[in-house]
């Protein structure tokens, strides 16, 4: 057995991927340890969640510091201390600097709605139905320097329905998103990938194109 992989997460909001990896650690589906919870709004849910589960979550407010790089500084000073060995960002709402992003690089992730490289940034679920795509889902990538443009890891795809809003789609393409992160997270503490240079490794061998979720959660390689 190895040793659980140590994460820390942080988000701005909602934190119904964070209570995904939460709910996945307590049934023994995930083999993690929670070195915290973090998020740049001290009365988020995502803290809440945190802390109902038993986890150290904490706040730190952007208002409260001089500048950009002051809170990163403060905000990244906070999750070194407790040494993980994952940074997940889900549903994290603000851009990392460039130096934390690269003491991290590798070992920070980001999940972001949609099937990139299509649809970096916000508004996906709408901008995904203007341009009439058959095909919409959700993303897991290290984060690099590029906003939502590090390497992909793996994706869930859903189907656009007629009909669909971007409520409507968004809430389809969030139940895909807890499971890509649950077996994504899982497939890094079972130490099957890792970044190497701009290249995913799964199992030692680079990646062509991202892994994809199947229907069972788990996750496999698309066919050459
Ligand atoms: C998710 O759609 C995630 O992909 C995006 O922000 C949303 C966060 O949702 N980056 P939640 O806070 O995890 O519920």
């Amino acid at each position: 057995m190895t040793a659980p992989l140590r994460i820390a997460l942080l988000a701005s909001g909602r934190g119904s991927n964070l209570q995904a990896l939460l709910d996945a650690s307590r049934h023994g589906r995930l083999a993690v340890e929670w070195a915290g919870v973090f998020s740049d709004r001290p009365a988020s849910c995502a803290l809440e969640r945190a802390r109902a589960a038993g986890v150290d979550a904490r706040g730190i407010d952007p208002a409260d510091h001089a500048d950009r790089t002051a809170f990163d500084n403060a905000l990244f000073a906070a999750v070194s201390r407790v040494q993980p060995q994952l940074i997940v960002l889900a549903g994290y709402m603000r851009i990392v600097s460039h130096r934390h992003v690269r003491d991290w690089r590798g070992k920070m992730i980001n999940i972001h709605p949609s099937l990139l490289p299509k649809y970096p940034g916000l508004r996906t679920h709408a901008r995904a139905l203007a341009a009439g795509e058959a095909e919409h889902g959700a993303t897991v990538h290290y984060v690099t320097q590029e906003l939502d443009g590090g390497p992909a890891i793996a994706q869930a795809r859903v189907p656009v329905h007629a009909g669909d809003s971007a409520d409507s789609l968004g809430k389809r393409v969030l139940a895909c998103e807890h499971a890509l992160l649950v077996a994504t997270v899982a497939a890094m503490a079972d130490g099957r990938l890792a970044l190497h240079g701009d290249a995913v490794l799964h199992d030692g061998a680079r990646l062509a194109a991202p892994l994809e979720l199947d229907a069972d959660g788990g996750l496999q390689r698309p066919p050459c």
